[in-house]
């Protein structure tokens, strides 16, 4: 990938990391940046050496949203034809598990990359909200469908509708992320949360990934059958007959990723 202005990458280990660097405009989404982050994922996805991916941001914010300036005089017809949101239907391809290490502001598109991801490790300072409301609009990336799924329909409502933004701690309380971490810890926390699932065998966490988000897609039933199927394919792996060798001979496994 060519150099990046707007994303900062980095590999610690098996866990590929991408900050989001626009401080200035506290990491404000705008179409350069979620193409660099695409690039970005797409890499550390292909790349066999990595496990897992952080995605982060500064202590300041996470993501104060898309970028205002940058929409705030387009047409419809422009804003369908630049698609800048479609952007985020890619995260969703992303194979790998992505965890999100939230600190400070975590706002309408940015909550909603934010949710996207896999797993969150917010800071105490972590604000989570999508204060679309107040600029006219209605979120865009998905915060409908996903934060309403998160919290269930009365909270999301308050959220969307009345610009309620919760504190790291409620997002806790309500599910929304996975743990919360001292600021100073918070990146470590979700670098060695990452660093461990990136240990695991890779085409089980892939299928698990992918069964657990299938959940949200469709029937109960048509879910089930769809995670046998998964079941029964990891059979054919070589991790399979490592990990309940390992098991057997009481030793640590020796993963391939085949
Ligand atoms: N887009 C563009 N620029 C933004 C931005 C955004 N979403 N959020 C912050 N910035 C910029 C500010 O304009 C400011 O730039 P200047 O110094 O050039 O004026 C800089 O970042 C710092 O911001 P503030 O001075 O406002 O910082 P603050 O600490 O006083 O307030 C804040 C922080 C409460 C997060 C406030 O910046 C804010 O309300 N931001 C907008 C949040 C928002 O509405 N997000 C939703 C965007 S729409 C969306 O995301 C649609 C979608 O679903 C895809």
């Amino acid at each position: 990938m060519s150099a990046a202005e707007f994303i900062l990458v980095e590999k610690r280990e098996r866990v590929g990391l991408a900050r989001l660097n626009r401080p200035k405009a506290l990491n404000a989404l705008n179409p350069q940046l979620m193409l660099e982050l695409m690039g970005a994922l797409d890499d550390f996805d292909a790349d066999e050496s990595v496990g897992a991916i952080v995605i982060t941001g500064d202590e300041r914010a996470f993501a104060a949203g898309a970028d205002i300036k940058d929409m705030a005089l387009a047409t419809a017809v422009e804003m369908l034809k630049r698609d800048a949101i479609g952007y985020f239907d890619r995260i969703r391809r992303v194979k790998k598990p992505v965890i999100a290490a939230v600190s400070g502001w975590c706002l309408g598109g940015g909550n909603e990359l934010a949710l996207s991801c896999d797993m969150i490790v917010a800071s105490e300072t972590a604000r989570f909200g999508q204060p679309e409301i107040n600029i006219g609009v209605i979120p865009g990336a998905g915060g409908t469908q996903r934060l309403t799924r998160a919290l269930g329909k009365a909270l999301a409502m308050e959220v969307i509708l009345n610009n309620r933004v919760l504190t790291a701690q409620e997002a806790l309380h309500y599910g929304l992320v996975n743990r919360v971490a001292p600021l100073e810890r918070y990146l470590d926390e979700a670098l060695e949360l990452a660093g461990q699932i990136a240990q695991r065998a890779p085409l089980a966490l892939r299928l698990a990934k992918e069964a657990i988000n299938n959940a949200f897609e469709t029937s109960l039933t048509e879910g089930i059958a769809n995670e046998r199927r998964a079941f029964y394919l990891l059979f054919s792996t070589h991790d399979q007959k490592e990990g309940m060798a390992a098991f057997i001979e009481k030793r640590s496994p020796d993963w391939q990723g085949t």
